[in-house]
């Protein structure tokens, strides 16, 4: 799994990396390009007017709807990651902290209509996840949603069918979403899939 200085050093790659897998088609991030769309589209759809964006890495998804206007909150632990993003968002407030735990200060003290993780929470384990998630629960105005696009799978079956297929490439050290084993955790999970290997999750408060 990577830390800090390992995204460090894949920042300045890191745009073109996911864009060739998903133009490709392969694991793990075909479908990328469709869900951060969807999350976009859903996001100014609501009117949301702040969004948390939880490992946001360059700000691909975050800096268009900066550009839109809204107020965007982040945490990342790449500092390399947060210098490209804050250049392309310099009025976001963009915190450096590990998610592993938990939010930063200044984060914790705010409410969003909308809060987006996406391609970050798989960094977390199957069981860290779930007190995670909950926890970002309270920090939603009324009706604002949790926006989660990643690696993600319907049931653990169709994981493992993705395992067998990409087994060159597959990365045993990330914990990747199963909407069958979340769905009792969370009143409201909805999952839509967008390609063999990638799903959004949403939650709404
Ligand atoms: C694969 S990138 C995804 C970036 C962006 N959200 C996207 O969709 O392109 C994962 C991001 O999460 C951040 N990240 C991974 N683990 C983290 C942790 N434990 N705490 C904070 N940030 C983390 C990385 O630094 C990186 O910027």
């Amino acid at each position: 799994m990577l830390d800090n200085k390992g995204f460090d050093l894949w920042a300045d790659g890191y745009d073109k990396t996911v864009g060739l897998s998903d133009e490709e088609n392969t694991y793990p991030f075909a479908g990328y390009k469709d869900i951060l769309n969807a999350i976009y589209r859903e996001v100014l759809k609501s009117h949301a007017n702040t969004v948390l964006d939880i490992g946001f890495g360059t700000g691909t998804l975050t800096c268009r709807l900066y550009e839109k206007g809204l107020h965007i909150f982040g945490q990342d632990f790449s500092s390399e990651m947060i210098k490209i993003a804050q250049e392309k968002m310099p009025e976001a407030e963009l915190y450096s902290g590990d998610f592993t735990k938990g939010l930063c200060m200044n984060l914790l003290g705010k409410k969003y209509d909308a809060i987006i993780a996406t391609y970050s929470l798989h960094h977390l384990t199957d069981e860290e996840k779930i007190p995670f998630i909950k926890s970002l629960l309270p920090l939603l105005n009324p009706g604002g949603k949790i926006y989660i696009g990643d690696v993600a799978f319907e049931n653990r079956e169709d994981l493992e069918d993705c395992k067998e297929k990409s087994l060159a490439y597959w990365d045993n050290e990330e914990y990747y979403f199963v909407y069958d084993e979340l769905k009792a955790s969370f009143s409201g999970l909805c999952f839509e899939k967008y390609s063999f290997c990638a799903g959004l999750l949403t939650i709404r408060k």
